[in-house]
Protein backbone atom coordinates (compact mmCIF):
# COMPACT_ATOMS: atom_id res chain seq x y z
CA UNK A 1 0.00 0.00 0.00
CA UNK A 2 1.62 3.22 -0.99
CA UNK A 3 1.24 5.33 3.03
CA UNK A 4 1.20 8.95 1.32
CA UNK A 5 -1.52 8.25 -1.16
CA UNK A 6 -3.58 6.61 0.77
CA UNK A 7 -3.12 9.43 3.96
CA UNK A 8 -3.47 11.92 0.87
CA UNK A 9 -6.94 10.22 0.12
CA UNK A 10 -8.15 9.33 3.62
CA UNK A 11 -7.72 12.69 4.50
CA UNK A 12 -9.63 13.72 1.60
CA UNK A 13 -12.89 11.68 2.72
CA UNK A 14 -12.69 12.80 6.28
CA UNK A 15 -12.77 16.58 5.38
CA UNK A 16 -14.59 17.35 2.69
CA UNK A 17 -18.61 16.67 2.45
CA UNK A 18 -19.11 14.65 -0.48
CA UNK A 19 -20.63 17.22 -2.77
CA UNK A 20 -17.15 19.12 -1.87
CA UNK A 21 -15.22 17.12 -4.73
CA UNK A 22 -14.75 18.27 -7.75
CA UNK A 23 -15.26 14.22 -9.21
CA UNK A 24 -19.24 14.43 -7.36
CA UNK A 25 -21.72 13.27 -9.53
CA UNK A 26 -25.32 12.12 -8.60
CA UNK A 27 -25.32 10.14 -11.86
CA UNK A 28 -22.81 8.54 -13.37
CA UNK A 29 -23.81 9.22 -16.93
CA UNK A 30 -20.63 7.52 -18.92
CA UNK A 31 -22.04 4.27 -16.77
CA UNK A 32 -25.68 4.57 -18.37
CA UNK A 33 -24.41 4.61 -22.15
CA UNK A 34 -21.76 2.27 -22.21
CA UNK A 35 -23.01 -0.07 -19.83
CA UNK A 36 -26.13 -0.15 -22.51
CA UNK A 37 -23.49 -1.64 -24.92
CA UNK A 38 -22.24 -4.43 -23.16
CA UNK A 39 -25.59 -5.81 -22.09
CA UNK A 40 -24.54 -7.54 -18.91
CA UNK A 41 -26.77 -9.84 -17.43
CA UNK A 42 -28.12 -9.12 -13.46
CA UNK A 43 -25.56 -11.55 -11.70
CA UNK A 44 -22.47 -10.19 -13.81
CA UNK A 45 -19.38 -9.90 -11.34
CA UNK A 46 -18.91 -5.54 -11.38
CA UNK A 47 -15.88 -4.00 -9.65
CA UNK A 48 -15.52 -0.05 -9.48
CA UNK A 49 -11.87 0.30 -9.14
CA UNK A 50 -10.86 3.50 -7.21
CA UNK A 51 -14.57 3.86 -6.58
CA UNK A 52 -14.41 5.95 -3.37
CA UNK A 53 -17.96 7.03 -2.17
CA UNK A 54 -19.10 6.76 -5.99
CA UNK A 55 -22.91 6.50 -6.35
CA UNK A 56 -21.96 4.26 -9.42
CA UNK A 57 -22.89 1.22 -6.97
CA UNK A 58 -26.19 2.73 -6.39
CA UNK A 59 -26.70 2.84 -9.77
CA UNK A 60 -25.71 -0.67 -10.56
CA UNK A 61 -27.77 -1.91 -7.44
CA UNK A 62 -30.72 0.08 -8.88
CA UNK A 63 -30.40 -1.45 -12.53
CA UNK A 64 -30.61 -4.88 -10.83
CA UNK A 65 -26.58 -5.92 -9.99
CA UNK A 66 -25.88 -8.15 -7.67
CA UNK A 67 -22.04 -9.03 -7.83
CA UNK A 68 -20.64 -5.71 -7.04
CA UNK A 69 -17.29 -5.09 -5.65
CA UNK A 70 -15.66 -1.69 -4.79
CA UNK A 71 -12.13 -0.95 -4.39
CA UNK A 72 -10.38 1.97 -3.12
CA UNK A 73 -7.24 3.25 -1.46
CA UNK A 74 -9.30 4.80 1.08
CA UNK A 75 -10.75 3.15 3.99
CA UNK A 76 -12.98 6.62 5.06
CA UNK A 77 -14.41 6.33 1.42
CA UNK A 78 -15.50 3.26 1.83
CA UNK A 79 -16.78 3.52 5.04
CA UNK A 80 -19.12 7.08 3.69
CA UNK A 81 -20.19 4.74 0.82
CA UNK A 82 -21.33 2.42 3.35
CA UNK A 83 -22.66 4.24 5.83
CA UNK A 84 -24.87 5.82 2.83
CA UNK A 85 -25.86 2.52 1.29
CA UNK A 86 -27.32 1.27 4.72
CA UNK A 87 -28.49 -2.01 4.83
CA UNK A 88 -27.78 -2.19 1.01
CA UNK A 89 -24.03 -2.69 1.55
CA UNK A 90 -24.42 -5.61 2.58
CA UNK A 91 -24.76 -6.55 -0.79
CA UNK A 92 -21.75 -5.88 -2.01
CA UNK A 93 -17.86 -6.65 -1.35
CA UNK A 94 -15.54 -3.88 -0.05
CA UNK A 95 -12.00 -3.98 -0.59
CA UNK A 96 -9.62 -1.84 0.60
CA UNK A 97 -6.30 -1.90 -1.25
CA UNK A 98 -4.36 0.59 -3.67
CA UNK A 99 -5.31 -1.21 -7.17
CA UNK A 100 -1.36 -1.46 -7.85
CA UNK A 101 -1.27 -4.30 -5.49
CA UNK A 102 -4.54 -6.30 -5.47
CA UNK A 103 -4.30 -9.61 -5.77
CA UNK A 104 -7.61 -10.81 -7.30
CA UNK A 105 -9.24 -14.00 -6.14
CA UNK A 106 -11.60 -13.90 -8.40
CA UNK A 107 -12.26 -12.99 -12.21
CA UNK A 108 -14.69 -9.94 -12.86
CA UNK A 109 -17.48 -9.40 -16.62
CA UNK A 110 -16.80 -5.47 -15.90
CA UNK A 111 -13.89 -3.29 -14.48
CA UNK A 112 -15.43 -0.14 -13.85
CA UNK A 113 -12.51 3.00 -13.54
CA UNK A 114 -13.73 6.61 -13.44
CA UNK A 115 -11.24 9.00 -12.38
CA UNK A 116 -8.58 6.50 -10.15
CA UNK A 117 -6.11 5.41 -13.25
CA UNK A 118 -5.19 8.76 -14.14
CA UNK A 119 -3.72 9.63 -10.77
CA UNK A 120 -1.23 7.13 -11.91
CA UNK A 121 1.88 8.53 -13.51
CA UNK A 122 4.83 6.38 -13.44
CA UNK A 123 5.71 4.05 -16.19
CA UNK A 124 5.94 1.03 -13.31
CA UNK A 125 2.53 2.01 -11.67
CA UNK A 126 0.98 2.31 -14.99
CA UNK A 127 2.09 -1.45 -16.27
CA UNK A 128 1.37 -2.73 -12.84
CA UNK A 129 -2.57 -1.71 -13.25
CA UNK A 130 -2.86 -2.42 -17.21
CA UNK A 131 -1.19 -6.49 -15.99
CA UNK A 132 -3.65 -6.41 -12.91
CA UNK A 133 -6.61 -5.44 -15.04
CA UNK A 134 -5.95 -7.74 -17.86
CA UNK A 135 -5.26 -10.55 -15.29
CA UNK A 136 -8.53 -9.72 -13.77
CA UNK A 137 -11.39 -9.47 -15.83
CA UNK A 138 -12.85 -12.58 -18.09
CA UNK A 139 -12.58 -13.13 -21.40
CA UNK A 140 -14.65 -11.57 -23.49
CA UNK A 141 -15.46 -9.51 -20.12
CA UNK A 142 -15.24 -5.50 -20.19
CA UNK A 143 -13.13 -2.24 -19.29
CA UNK A 144 -14.64 0.60 -19.12
CA UNK A 145 -12.28 3.37 -18.13
CA UNK A 146 -12.22 7.18 -17.54
CA UNK A 147 -9.60 9.77 -17.06
CA UNK A 148 -9.03 12.95 -17.79
CA UNK A 149 -8.74 13.91 -22.00
CA UNK A 150 -6.15 15.75 -22.83
CA UNK A 151 -8.31 19.04 -23.01
CA UNK A 152 -9.33 18.04 -19.26
CA UNK A 153 -7.40 19.14 -16.22
CA UNK A 154 -3.74 18.24 -15.35
CA UNK A 155 -4.42 17.95 -11.87
CA UNK A 156 -7.31 16.57 -9.57
CA UNK A 157 -7.51 16.66 -5.96
CA UNK A 158 -3.98 18.72 -6.09
CA UNK A 159 -2.33 15.79 -7.07
CA UNK A 160 -0.80 15.38 -10.78
CA UNK A 161 -2.67 13.28 -13.36
CA UNK A 162 -1.54 11.71 -16.32
CA UNK A 163 -3.93 12.54 -19.63
CA UNK A 164 -5.19 10.61 -22.29
CA UNK A 165 -6.13 10.55 -25.63
CA UNK A 166 -8.09 7.33 -27.70
CA UNK A 167 -5.09 6.24 -29.14
CA UNK A 168 -3.02 6.65 -26.01
CA UNK A 169 -5.44 5.04 -24.14
CA UNK A 170 -6.15 2.26 -26.64
CA UNK A 171 -2.47 1.57 -26.88
CA UNK A 172 -2.01 0.82 -23.21
CA UNK A 173 -4.42 -1.48 -23.52
CA UNK A 174 -4.00 -2.94 -26.41
CA UNK A 175 -2.00 -6.32 -25.31
CA UNK A 176 -4.91 -7.62 -23.73
CA UNK A 177 -8.20 -5.35 -24.80
CA UNK A 178 -10.17 -3.96 -27.88
CA UNK A 179 -11.28 -0.99 -27.49
CA UNK A 180 -15.31 -0.62 -28.54
CA UNK A 181 -15.66 2.36 -28.32
CA UNK A 182 -14.84 6.19 -26.91
CA UNK A 183 -16.74 8.74 -25.61
CA UNK A 184 -16.50 12.14 -24.33
CA UNK A 185 -17.99 13.83 -21.00
CA UNK A 186 -17.77 17.39 -20.05
CA UNK A 187 -18.38 16.79 -15.99
CA UNK A 188 -19.39 20.00 -14.25
CA UNK A 189 -17.95 19.97 -10.89
CA UNK A 190 -19.89 21.39 -8.13
CA UNK A 191 -17.58 24.49 -8.06
CA UNK A 192 -19.61 24.82 -11.95
CA UNK A 193 -15.96 24.16 -13.42
CA UNK A 194 -15.91 21.70 -16.66
CA UNK A 195 -13.73 19.08 -16.89
CA UNK A 196 -13.06 16.89 -20.45
CA UNK A 197 -13.05 12.99 -19.45
CA UNK A 198 -12.49 10.65 -21.81
CA UNK A 199 -14.55 7.18 -20.96
CA UNK A 200 -13.71 4.06 -23.36
CA UNK A 201 -14.96 0.66 -23.23
CA UNK A 202 -12.72 -2.47 -24.47
CA UNK A 203 -13.17 -5.92 -24.49
CA UNK A 204 -10.87 -8.13 -22.89
CA UNK A 205 -9.74 -10.74 -25.60
C1 LIG B 1 -11.15 11.42 -8.24
S1 LIG B 1 -11.66 10.19 -7.14
C2 LIG B 1 -12.91 9.35 -8.08
C3 LIG B 1 -13.80 8.50 -7.19
C4 LIG B 1 -14.89 7.76 -7.93
N1 LIG B 1 -14.36 6.84 -8.93
C5 LIG B 1 -15.87 8.70 -8.55
O1 LIG B 1 -16.01 8.74 -9.76
O2 LIG B 1 -16.55 9.41 -7.79
C6 LIG B 1 -10.30 9.05 -7.21
C7 LIG B 1 -10.48 7.85 -6.32
O3 LIG B 1 -9.43 6.93 -6.57
C8 LIG B 1 -8.96 6.45 -5.34
N2 LIG B 1 -7.55 6.07 -5.58
C9 LIG B 1 -6.52 6.89 -5.88
N3 LIG B 1 -5.40 6.18 -6.07
C10 LIG B 1 -5.73 4.88 -5.89
C11 LIG B 1 -5.00 3.67 -5.93
N4 LIG B 1 -3.68 3.65 -6.23
N5 LIG B 1 -5.64 2.52 -5.68
C12 LIG B 1 -6.98 2.52 -5.38
N6 LIG B 1 -7.72 3.63 -5.32
C13 LIG B 1 -7.11 4.81 -5.57
C14 LIG B 1 -9.14 7.59 -4.36
O4 LIG B 1 -9.19 7.19 -3.02
C15 LIG B 1 -10.45 8.17 -4.85
O5 LIG B 1 -11.56 7.57 -4.22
Amino acid sequence: MNNASQHHWDHVYETKAEDEVSWYQANPQHANELMKLFNLPSGAAIIDVGGGDSHFVDAMLAAGYSNITVLDISAAAINRAKARLGEKADQVTWIVSDVTGFNPTKQYDLWHDRAAFHFLTTEEQITQYVSIAGQAVKQAGYLLLGTFSENGPTKCSGLEIKQYSEPAMTARFSADFERIKCIYEDHVTPANKVQHFIFCGFRRK
